[in-house]
């Protein structure tokens, strides 16, 4: 403790040169001599943000696939990402502090674990998102604020930059959930889930808050939406938007690598491929929330991936969007492969798909070819996509290598591995046609129509013939078929 004599001593003694900042600009010297937070207490604090950003990380992931509205499952995703970053940031810190990094996969406190569980069990959307972006979020960044505000800003700056850097992507998520919760939880729906909401809190307060650093309550906490163990739902569900999602009607690939049609209509099946990659995220959430245990890093790199292939499909709206074309009703964009392989498939075996088809997308034929058309084209943003797409996905082969390959003695094998397991998934073509579960109506006269009277052009009748569905030519163009 500095006391008052020895602070003016230091004050009128130790001024900075000519008023340039002190300290590096941290801070000032008075700010510099408040007592803060010991190294253990740091510690302590530190290990509950990181807690909370990993069980975060964690719901994101896992409602993901089952969350039928397309701008929670986006939301969602980065949110996961965020999140992610955070976690392996805090890590690096606590691994700095005379702590190794045992202890970080501990659960701080009970009473932390089931607000996490229950949130993550949460039965609606509405009961997810109010859990989520009313409760959880809020008592972080609030954590975060008494972080800064307790700690000593020189002596712990490394730990103040972590927070500063977390608070900032804190508050965009708590930006999204207002908005999110205002246009979708009304006020009686509030009032239904008002007793669950009143257990979140109890739970925090039991924990003495969520950094502990209040007197812990001893309120009585009973499981309500995690009495029974959470189950994953691994069927994708989407909204009105996607009114036929079985549909394999219009063959993007057959028409991309056709030499005979021009680049023009061609990004609009690039569009359209795009779009349709909101299936990586709902497949790659399968993959991460069913394999556990792993190092941390596993998690952090599967999830920024997950996040770019979310990324993928908004680039295919906003390409349609600035086409002005209504993509709900010219583009049927189904879910078909993340339904089959989550259903059909283990979650190694589904990794194994991902990295064979990602494979398939580095030579000649793949991403630098979708690029090319972009900018044989006129059309600058889908120029831009691809060039991003394609750097994505050299990223997306190293996370493969590092993580799905070395699983494998052999390179050889974890490829062939992945063509025998995507050659098992079932796409019942025929079968969903029968069952009356789509008629692969192909759409594609109708979109191209759209796009051309946004060109002002008159159809080529050659384009608009374009009539080739999945059912035949799946085999020959087997590992372009799918999204990655
Ligand atoms: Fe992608
Ligand atoms: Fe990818």
């Amino acid at each position: 403790m500095v006391n008052y004599r020895q602070y003016q001593f230091a004050m009128s003694t130790c001024k900075s040169y000519r008023g340039l900042p002190t300290l590096a600009g941290i801070a000032s010297l008075e700010q510099a001599m408040k007592p803060g937070l010991s190294v253990e207490e740091c510690v302590r604090r530190l290990k509950r943000y990181h807690y909370a950003f990993k069980r975060l990380n964690q719901i994101f992931t896992a409602r993901i696939t089952a969350e039928p509205v397309y701008e929670l499952k986006m939301g969602f995703s980065l949110h996961a990402h965020l999140c992610a970053e955070h976690v392996s940031a805090l890590r690096k810190r606590v691994g700095e502090m005379r702590e190794p990094p045992l202890g970080l996969e501990a659960v701080p406190h009970a009473s932390l674990e089931i607000l996490f569980d229950e949130i993550l069990g949460a039965p609606t959307t509405n009961e997810l998102i109010a859990g989520v972006y009313g409760k959880a979020l809020p008592a972080l960044k609030a954590a975060l604020e008494r972080h800064l505000s307790d700690t000593n800003p020189l002596a712990d700056h490394p730990s103040v930059r972590v927070c500063r850097f977390a608070l900032l992507e804190v508050e965009d998520m708590l930006g999204f959930g207002s908005q999110t919760l205002r246009a979708l939880v009304s006020d009686s729906e509030y009032q239904k889930m008002s007793a669950w909401l009143t257990l979140l809190d109890n739970c925090l307060a039991s924990a003495g808050g969520l950094d502990g650093t209040d007197k812990p309550s001893d309120v009585q906490i009973q499981r309500r939406h995690s009495a029974k163990p959470y189950e994953y739902d691994r069927m994708p569900k989407r909204d009105e938007r996607f009114p036929d999602p079985y549909n394999m009607g219009v063959n993007a690939e057959v028409f991309l690598y056709d030499a005979q049609y021009p680049p023009e209509p061609k990004t609009l099946m690039m569009f359209y491929k795009r779009l349709r990659e909101i299936d990586v995220p709902e497949m790659m959430a399968s993959i991460i929330t069913e394999t556990p245990h792993k190092p941390w890093d596993y998690y952090r790199d599967m999830t920024r991936q997950l996040w770019d292939e979310a990324r993928h499909a908004m680039m295919g709206e906003v390409g349609f969007a600035n086409l002005e074309v209504d993509w709900p009703k010219r583009v049927m964009i189904n879910y078909t492969w993340s339904m089959a392989l989550n259903t059909q498939l283990k979650p190694l075996e589904r990794h194994a798909v991902l990295y064979f088809i990602e494979q398939g997308l580095m030579p000649k034929t793949g991403k630098r070819f979708e690029w090319e058309v972009g900018r044989a084209s006129h059309n600058l943003l889908s120029a831009l996509f691809q060039d991003y797409d394609w750097a994505d996905e050299v990223l997306h082969a190293r996370i493969g290598r590092d993580w799905y390959l070395k699983e494998f003695k052999d390179p050889q094998q974890a490829v062939k591995y992945g063509d025998e397991c995507w050659s098992r998934v079932l796409m019942n073509w025929e079968n969903w046609r029968k069952e009356g579960l789509t008629q692969h109506h192909n759409w594609w006269p109708e979109l191209y129509r759209e796009a051309c009277r946004h060109w002002g052009i008159e159809p080529d009748p050659k384009v608009i013939a374009y009539n080739t569905t999945y059912q035949s030519v799946r085999a020959d163009l087997k590992e372009l078929t799918g999204s990655a």
